[in-house]
């Protein structure tokens, strides 16, 4: 069943565990999701990013999505993720999104807060969630490599700024994470988080849930953290299994069943971390 993310959000955020966001890039990674997720009786948000998008083909993905969630017999958000403008959060929420995020991060303040404000008011206009983020989070989303995580981590008053004044559901502030693989250990500053969540009141999200160990994703979501995204994990599991299997199968429907065993393991995994197994 289809959902917004913020109630599946706040249910998690009053029974102490996360929801984890994955994001998906083929029809085999969005099935293993939906039915891992099933699977581990686990509510779920499936996302995609613009990027993705203009590469897989966007009314094919939209509409895959939207009815692969609408089947599940669990609880799923999807999420528009990384979106730098306001034609994409329109487009998304015209193409059966339930969930938005704007990404104006690397905008001055007022306008990263501008930008969110305009994002709430064309999501709750369709019932749906929004979301925005505040410093910078290391690596360039959906590459292979990663910065320096420690660089442009959120600053609570300034936190406390944008979601007060935007009005944004939930809030993604830069906490030390990196999207993609990590380059360097990760440096989570967990006491940044504690102290965001004592100032916000809505959801927050972890980006860049690929390569952490479990013990610090453990530790974010009992400092606060309501959503963890996972992206890149899926898509090493993907490749490897597909580099595998084909050498013995190359019949495809046989081939995608063997791979998206591989990355639902993965997702299980993600699942049992986040704590959301049984909770649908
Ligand atoms: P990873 O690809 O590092 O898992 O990050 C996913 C993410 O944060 C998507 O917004």
């Amino acid at each position: 069943m289809l959902e917004p993310s913020i109630h599946l959000l706040n249910k998690a955020r009053q029974g102490h565990y996360a929801v984890p966001a994955f994001n998906f890039h083929n029809l085999e990674i969005l099935q293993a999701i939906i039915e891992t997720a099933e699977k581990q009786h686990s509510p779920v948000i499936l996302q995609i990013s613009p990027i993705y998008l203009e590469k897989i083909g966007d009314i094919a993905a939209a509409a895959m999505a939207q009815e692969a969630a609408k089947a599940a017999k669990v609880p799923v958000a999807l999420h528009l993720d990384h979106s730098n403008s306001l034609q994409w959060i329109e487009w998304a929420l015209a193409h059966g999104f339930t969930s938005v995020m704007i990404d104006a991060s690397a905008l001055p303040l007022d306008e990263n807060i501008a930008l969110a404000r305009k994002t709430v008011e064309l999501a709750r206009a369709q019932g749906a969630t929004s979301e925005a983020e505040l410093g910078h989070i290391g690596g360039i989303e959906d590459a292979q490599e990663t910065g320096n995580p420690d660089m442009g981590l959120a600053d609570p008053v300034e936190a406390l700024k944008l979601v007060t004044e935007s009005g944004i559901d939930t809030f993604a502030p830069a906490v030390g994470t990196a999207h993609g693989l990590y380059k360097f250990p990760p440096n989570i500053n967990f006491s940044l988080i504690e102290k965001i969540c004592s100032l916000v009141k809505v959801p927050l999200v972890l980006h860049g849930g690929s390569g952490i160990p479990d013990d610090m994703i453990r530790e974010a979501i009992k400092k606060g953290i309501a959503k963890v995204n996972v992206g890149t994990e899926l898509k090493v599991a993907w490749a490897k299994s597909m580099a595998e299997t084909l050498i013995t199968e190359q019949e495809p429907w046989k081939a995608v069943l063997k791979v998206r065993e591989a990355v639902g393991q993965v997702v299980e995994h993600k699942i049992s971390l986040c704590g959301s197994n049984g909770k649908a």
